[in-house]
């Protein structure tokens, strides 16, 4: 079971390290291509893991009719809306929870734009402990309805997302709870990462050329380039694949920082684009994102609502694939990385599709369960009933 033998700051994201050499040594065994085969570079303990939902392993498809549609022979979807609850947020969930029921920890916190506030309530749910989440005020009322079904507290910040962020890591340090808040823990980016495995798996041990990907706190990204730079660090590659990271058009600021131009207010409003998941205003670790595309050879490019929506229909369509507008940007990503020359489409090309809609059965919102919050206090008062 691997161990961690240092952090490194990539520009205020930690890194964890490990012996490489031939650290990658993963099973044969018919059942295990799951996210825990890669182990031996994952901070967990020695023993059987008891994290209980499954998590990882999710298909990678060839999507004929879609390739012959766009021209691109090699192009593969990475298909993570396969997960327990429909994104890839649930890989970072797992092994977040796992880090805190190795350490006895009962209550986990995340603030969230929808999907890892849903994932973290039913991994949650499953392992046992108590969900408490923070969302802006807008967060879709499906969404809502699926946490508190889960069983989570939820708490609606009404200054947004990035004071949901502010309060949900001031209640972990205040009450010791489990800091699941994306790219700010570092577990997060070790969880994701193993999606590059995957890829390289799957493809017959060998790096796509390029690989696409949403981008709104920014720990997907980077934690491809983590993932992938440890294959070459482990002797198993040459060579890293490019990244292509994707924005919405009305919230990209990242966007914007990498093409050196000045954000306009118009293009930073997370309430304007059809793509929630990714409508994020102040990236958690945007510094990480753009440093990971300095150092590779990739680009960031932003799509209009019209082309998510598009999206969608073409993955359903062409692919089969369900997916929400953040879910499937990095379809609409490759279409102008094309046309800008950022890509050719001969390339292996891998579009990481990152979530599905998901629909609320049962019961409605049980409204105790979802309350204002802007401070600590407020927060406790509400939990002081939850016995
Ligand atoms: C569907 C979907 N795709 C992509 C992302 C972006 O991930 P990250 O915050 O890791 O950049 C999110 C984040 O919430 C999401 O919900």
């Amino acid at each position: 079971v691997g161990s961690v033998t240092g952090l490194v700051d990539v520009m205020g994201c930690e890194w964890m390290q490990y012996e490489y050499g031939s650290a990658l040594m993963v099973p044969d065994l018919p059942g295990s291509f799951n996210m825990w085969r890669y182990e031996m570079l994952l901070p967990v303990g020695d023993g059987p893991v008891r994290y209980p939902l499954p998590v990882g392993g999710t298909p990678l498809l060839s999507a004929p009719a879609l390739r012959r549609t766009l021209g691109t022979p090699r192009l593969w979807i990475k298909d993570e809306t396969r997960s327990p609850s429909a994104s890839n947020k649930d890989r970072a969930t797992a092994l977040v929870i796992e880090d805190g029921l190795q350490r006895g920890v009962s209550t986990i916190t995340t603030a969230s734009t929808g999907n890892a506030a849903v994932s973290t309530a039913f991994g949650a749910a499953a392992a046992g402990i108590r969900a408490v989440i923070f969302v802006s005020s807008d967060c879709q009322p499906e969404k809502l309805a699926l946490m508190t079904q889960a069983g989570a507290w939820v708490f609606q910040v009404p200054e947004g997302y990035a004071a949901a962020v502010d309060l949900s890591r001031a209640a972990a340090r205040t009450f010791g709870w489990l800091d699941r808040n994306t790219g700010v823990n570092p577990v997060t980016i070790e969880a994701k990462k193993t999606v590059a495995f995957e890829v390289w798996e799957q493809l017959g041990r060998r790096m796509p050329d390029v690989m696409i990907a949403p981008v709104g706190d920014g720990p997907t990204l980077v934690a491809l380039d983590k993932g992938f730079s440890e294959l070459v660090s482990c002797g198993l590659a040459t060579r890293q694949p490019r990244l292509i990271g994707v924005q919405a058009e009305r919230c990209q600021p990242l966007v914007r920082a990498w093409l050196g131009e000045a954000a306009k207010p118009a293009e930073l409003d997370p309430a304007a684009t059809v793509a929630d998941g990714i409508a994020v205003v102040r990236p958690a670790i945007g510094d990480a994102v753009l440093e990971v595309m300095r150092r590779g050879h990739g680009g960031m490019v932003a799509v209009s609502d019209d082309a998510l929506l598009r999206a969608v229909t073409t993955l359903a369509g062409r692919a089969g694939v369900g997916a929400e507008p953040a879910g499937a940007a990095a379809l609409a990503g490759l279409e102008v990385a094309i046309e800008c020359g950022l890509v050719d489409r001969l390339e292996t090309m891998v579009l990481l599709v990152t979530g599905r809609e998901v629909k609320a059965g049962g019961a409605p919102t049980d409204p105790r369960r979802v309350n204002m919050a802007e401070t600590l206090d407020a927060v406790e008062r509400v939990l002081a009933d939850d016995s």
